[in-house]
């Protein structure tokens, strides 16, 4: 009687212990899709921070209508709007939707409940949505035209590939292929968006700030010259 009691005992315990073990899992990043994009991600924000861009790289962002020294200056509000926009083209993409429409400057107004509600579709909803994702600057508008973002991820893709496969890797993870669309998927990838602008923000605004080790290259290419 002791014994069979004694085992009953052990087997809940085991099976709570297990049961503990699979929940506490789930907050984890539990494929490996998930494990290595986050594993890469690290290597290759390291490789954008650590980069000093060229003098001709930044004038290529400005389609070779201004000198490196006024194309730094405006770097800072050219790469961030551009990066955001990189990731709504890789977000619509794994949500299955019509490409980004033409570049509207950032709306800081929120969609209201009652709007965000009637969206008939998780498409409008989107819609409705991306303007206000605070990712865009307020006032990127008054820095560039659409065409200027365009030149800017033309660089982007070409210099740094990885910017664009981050997010794709991270909205993949997160929205697995044939689940439904709804707005909550929507939902859950614009916050996945959120997180990775952040981080490929912050690296972009390290590499094009005047730090000292990129002034440096330029103060030796001018030794040269
Ligand atoms: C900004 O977004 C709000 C909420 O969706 C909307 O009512 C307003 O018309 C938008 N403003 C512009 C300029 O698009």
């Amino acid at each position: 009687m002791f014994v069979t009691h004694f085992l009953i005992v052990c087997i809940c315990l085991g099976t709570n212990v297990l049961a503990g073990v699979y929940t506490r899992s789930n907050s984890y990043p539990t494929t490996d899709a998930e494990r290595l994009s986050l594993l890469d991600m690290d290597v290759e924000l390291a490789k954008i921070e650590d980069t000093c861009l060229s003098s001709a790289e930044y004038e290529q962002m400005t389609g070779n209508r201004l000198k490196a020294i006024l194309a730094r200056g405006i770097a800072h509000i050219w790469v961030p709007e551009s990066v955001a926009i990189i990731g709504f083209q890789e977000m619509r993409k794994v949500l299955k939707f019509s490409p980004p429409h033409p570049l509207q400057p950032y709306n800081g107004t929120e969609p209201t409940s009652a709007e965000m509600q009637s969206a008939s579709t998780p498409e409008a909803y989107y819609d409705l949505r991306e303007n206000s994702i605070p990712s865009r600057s307020k006032y990127a508008g008054e820095w560039l035209f659409p065409h200027n973002v365009a030149t800017v991820i033309e660089l982007l893709d070409a210099r740094f590939p990885s910017i664009r496969v981050m997010f794709k890797k991270a909205f993949k993870a997160e929205h697995p292929k044939n689940e439904m669309v709804d707005k909550l998927v929507v939902d859950q990838l614009i916050n996945e968006y959120s997180e990775i602008f952040e981080k490929i923000d912050s690296t972009t605004r390290e590499m094009t700030s005047p730090r000292r080790k990129c002034f440096h290259a330029i103060l030796n290419r001018k030794g040269r010259n």
